[in-house]
């Protein structure tokens, strides 16, 4: 039985750019080498999930335009439902400009595009798809609203939420409050509580002040710190899979859609961010977003491997 997850978010191209280093502002950098990859954090999270065998359900927006074709195209040949994804002339495809340096570091700037056209109104006529899936997963490059209206029909038809407030920006307690597994990096979760993560005990005093604020888990990830879990029964970190960089990009991600396959399961919490992190470490070792996120065996594979090991 595959578990049912909807996906309400983004949908990008990216033009990945690979340089030594980043360049500085005013300053040309000679790079490497350029791909075009299909990316945008609802996307890649769709893709994940459905890489770990989950049936997905993707509700967006693109442009009528190439980039929108090669995106939805790509997305079918995963086996997501794509049927409640809109395309628009009246915007062009998002698009985002990625830098990644040798260290595998990422800088990037998006072009929203066609993702700001997910409107209240898509999102309600998409409810019977969110109503009849496991877990609603969704991000913030799409509109506010749209995303709250999504968390709301959610709730009240009983599906589990997960929500990456991705890029940072500010959020009421009650949207937050209906928020069950709340994803968020040292950014985004200095953004929500006001605490600057810099440490082991800033990030529980941030993950305590984010679930104060209404959000039943948190789950806040650390990179190559680890993830702090924060829930009913208190907090623990459970520590990073260690790999060689090669692009973190969709690192998070790979997370995100791993991390609700694990649950839909039923996997126990820690047990299913185990898993989301083995996921999450192979996309870092790979370049790009959807052509780094690994397959359900991939990810067997390597917890066997290092089974045992530190
Ligand atoms: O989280 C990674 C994603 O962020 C990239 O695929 C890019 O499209 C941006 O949205
Ligand atoms: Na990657």
């Amino acid at each position: 039985q595959r578990p049912r997850i909807a996906v309400v978010g983004s949908i990008n191209m990216d033009l990945v750019f690979r340089s030594p280093r980043m360049p500085a502002i005013g300053e040309t950098v000679k790079g490497t080498e350029f791909f075009q990859l299909p990316g945008g954090k609802g996307a890649n999270q769709a893709v994940a999930a459905a890489r770990q065998g989950a049936e997905v359900h993707f509700v967006g927006a693109v442009g009528a335009d190439l980039f929108g074709e090669q995106a939805l195209s790509g997305l079918a040949e995963e086996g997501i439902v794509t049927d409640q994804v809109i395309s628009s002339s009246a915007a062009a495809t998002g698009v985002a400009g990625i830098f990644v340096d040798d260290d595998g570091a990422n800088s990037i700037v998006i072009a929203p595009g066609a993702n700001e056209l997910l409107t209240v109104a898509q999102v309600e006529a998409a409810e019977a798809v969110i109503a009849h899936s496991a877990f609603l997963v969704c991000q913030l490059e799409s509109p506010l609203d749209s995303v709250r209206r999504a968390i709301g029909i959610a709730r009240a038809q009983g599906v589990q939420v997960v929500f990456n407030p991705a890029p940072a920006h500010p959020i009421d307690d009650a949207m937050l409050a209906q928020v069950d597994y709340l994803v968020v990096n040292e950014t985004e979760a200095a953004q929500l509580s006001g605490v600057t993560v810099d440490d082991a005990d800033s990030a529980v005093k941030a993950a305590e002040a984010l679930r104060a604020r209404g959000a039943a888990v948190v789950l806040l990830t650390m990179g190559e710190q680890g993830v702090l879990v924060a829930g009913v029964d208190g907090f623990r970190f459970i520590p990073a899979v260690k790999v060689e960089a090669i692009d973190t990009t969709a690192a998070g991600d790979t997370f995100v859609g791993a991390f609700t396959v694990a649950m839909a399961r039923g996997f126990a919490l820690d047990a299913a961010v185990t898993e989301a992190q083995y996921a999450a470490a192979l996309t870092v070792t790979r370049l790009g977003a959807q052509s780094a996120i690994p397959t359900r065996d991939e990810v067997i594979h390597l917890m066997t491997e290092r089974r045992g090991q530190p």
